[in-house]
């Protein structure tokens, strides 16, 4: 289908070249045109010109005003206070425009980015054998919504789930489950594992194994020191690559992945076994990767250990803080893996983009590896590496979010208590009980899901923010489930309209409201592209809120359905409910969020 420029776009490039041939001395100038309140937009450009120019402001406006001259899009333009550009569009290049979105239900005519990449994006990365907290929610909401709104721009997307699965806490798990080998049931899912799929009650199992696993071999592990020896040359016989304790191992791995997978599920995320690469994926890189540096002299020898210094890196004391890559023992760390990380990543997946979505702090770490990268010739100037840095998230108490006894919260009872709160916010709504049990449960679902991603979302990654599910589910202010509500409501009227079907009419005049709605739509390629290139959910995020509060006013102010309508009207505003609906649809699909048709 054909992309569709927007009304933005086609009127900037027409004031830029209004400019060009009125002042041909500015140069390539940039006419600054934002939206307005007083006109549809205003562009303020002139003044730093004539500043530069050492002209009149108003006279060069005027100048401009006389080379664009009105026309079928530019209805008026007029020049204001010191030198500013009032511009009018009519109603009828608005309804056109839109009427070419709406022909294109895919991609509602936003072009794909001139020259995408292929970005490979590092995120939802949680630990073996460990429950999944916050964080790891962070990771996974805001990565799965950055691959959406990459891949919508034509980006090429490699996703990499750098799991924690490997270290030296595994000798002792291994340790005990060969002196205790009923402990770790065999799972039964290993099939879906493939496909990234396990089920609730398989997860939760897993989990509960796994945790009871920990515990019972962390309390030997602290209390015999045979054990202790023992687990300490099982860890070497795992960095050996004995097969038995490599087959023990990947026991545990499998375990965790059914728990993972119905974490994601629950989550109602996709997640493919094949972009699970752990930190175990780079074991047979990580001498090279060590071998490199110290060749180079990128890293050096430090009291037995392989380091890299840097000048602006210092601990408390005044002292460099190196980043560590081989242990003094010899043993390989986090900095090892993810260095070799990214020379598969650069050289093998042909990356021109590296996006990490880690919690910042580690930004340390990705600062070190990065400039380690970059010495070491692994990250040209043609690679960007990139940390998407999020914040941590708070409790009420404005406090990192733990339990009344102190405790990190599991991810999956945050999430069921918010599938419990929306499934009792759309029983509520649901007064005329049209909804069957099922149908609760299926929308109460999306509702709650949506709530915690939305939440997540709707903030800039980096800031903190606080996990309140009272305000997440309510139905208004900034939350997912307003803007579900008001997909819903247009699929209602759509329903309801009857032999009356959506058609756009460009000769009818536009209501203030209708004209506010449309210049709006019509923007939705631009924020795409924008939020995708900076990293930004919440810049779509606040778009679509934006959408769903001018569809409101809309709604309010231009009745749709009315008898006293000509028929021409009722298409007319029909249309207007429809492209809105189809735009909420596809910026909510871009977060990674469901909208339901009936609520
Ligand atoms: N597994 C780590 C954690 O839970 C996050 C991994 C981040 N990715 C990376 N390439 N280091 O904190």
């Amino acid at each position: 289908m054909a992309s569709v420029t927007s009304l933005t776009a086609s009127v900037h490039q027409r004031l830029a070249d209004a400019l060009a041939a009125a002042l041909p001395e500015a140069g390539a100038a940039d006419p600054l045109l934002r939206r307005s309140d007083r006109a549809d937009y205003q562009a303020n450009g002139i003044l730093a010109l004539a500043k530069k120019l050492k002209g009149n402001p108003r006279e060069l406006a005027t100048k401009v005003v006389d080379a664009i001259g009105a026309d079928e899009v530019i209805q008026d333009i007029e020049v204001s206070g010191p030198g500013f550009l009032n511009l009018t569009l009519s109603d009828a290049a608005i309804t056109r425009n839109l009427a070419a979105r709406a022909a294109d239900p895919a991609r509602l005519g936003v072009p794909f980015a001139e020259a995408p990449g292929t970005t490979v994006i590092d995120y939802a990365q949680p630990n073996v054998a460990k429950e999944m907290h916050v964080g790891h929610l962070r990771s996974a909401v805001i990565g799965d919504a950055v691959v959406r709104m990459l891949e919508f721009t034509g980006e090429q997307v490699v996703r990499r789930h750098h799991i924690g699965d490997w270290g030296t806490q595994f000798g002792m798990l291994i340790q005990y489950l060969i002196e205790h080998p009923g402990e770790l049931a065999a799972t039964a899912e290993s099939v879906a594992v493939e496909a990234g799929q396990a089920s609730e009650e398989a997860g939760e199992q897993a989990m509960s194994s796994l945790n009871r696993l920990y515990k019972a071999s962390r309390a030997l592990f602290d209390s015999d020191e045979e054990f202790k020896t023992r687990a300490r040359r099982r860890v070497v016989d795992l960095q050996a690559g004995d097969p038995e304790t490599l087959a023990m191992w990947q026991r545990f791995v499998d375990e965790s992945k059914v728990y993972f997978y119905s974490v994601f599920n629950k989550l109602d995320m996709e997640i493919h076994d094949a972009d699970v690469v752990g930190e175990s994926g780079y074991n047979a890189m990580l001498a090279e990767t060590c071998r490199l540096l110290e060749e180079s002299g990128v890293a050096v020898r430090s009291e037995g250990a392989l380091c890299v210094f840097f000048d602006d890196v210092k601990g408390p004391d005044g002292q460099p803080v190196p980043l560590i890559v081989r242990k003094s023992d010899g043993g390989f760390g986090y900095a090892a893996t993810d260095l070799s990380a990214i020379r598969d990543r650069v050289f093998h997946l042909k990356a021109d983009t590296l996006l990490y979505v880690v919690d910042a702090r580690q930004s340390l770490h990705f600062k070190m590896v990065f400039e380690t990268a970059r010495r070491a010739g692994w990250l040209g100037e043609d690679v960007k590496a990139v940390q998407l840095a999020f914040g941590t998230v708070l409790g009420k108490d404005g406090k990192p979010f733990k339990t009344r006894e102190g405790e990190t919260v599991r991810l999956v009872d945050l999430l069921d208590e918010a599938v419990e709160r929306a499934t009792a916010v759309v029983r509520e709504k649901d007064v005329k009980e049209q909804l069957t049990e099922g149908q609760i449960a299926e929308r109460g679902a999306e509702v709650g899901i949506g709530a915690v991603k939305y939440a997540d979302l709707s903030t800039s990654a980096a800031r903190d923010y606080k996990f309140d599910l009272d305000q997440m589910v309510s139905l208004n202010g900034d939350t997912s489930v307003y803007l579900q509500y008001a997909y819903a409501r247009i699929r209602s009227i759509l329903r309801r309209a009857g032999e009356a079907r959506p058609a756009a009419h460009p000769e009818l005049a536009l209501a203030p409201a209708e004209r506010a709605l449309g210049l709006h739509l019509d923007q939705f390629g631009e924020v795409a592209s924008d939020a995708a290139a900076e990293y930004a959910p919440h810049k779509l995020a606040a778009y679509l809120y934006q959408t769903a509060s001018l569809y409101t006013t809309f709604y309010d102010q231009c009745h749709v359905l009315s008898a006293d309508n000509a028929p021409e009207v009722v298409e007319n505003r029909l249309f207007l409910c429809d492209l809105t609906g189809r735009t909420l649809d596809r910026g909510m699909a871009l977060l990674g969020i469901r909208t339901p048709e009936q609520l």
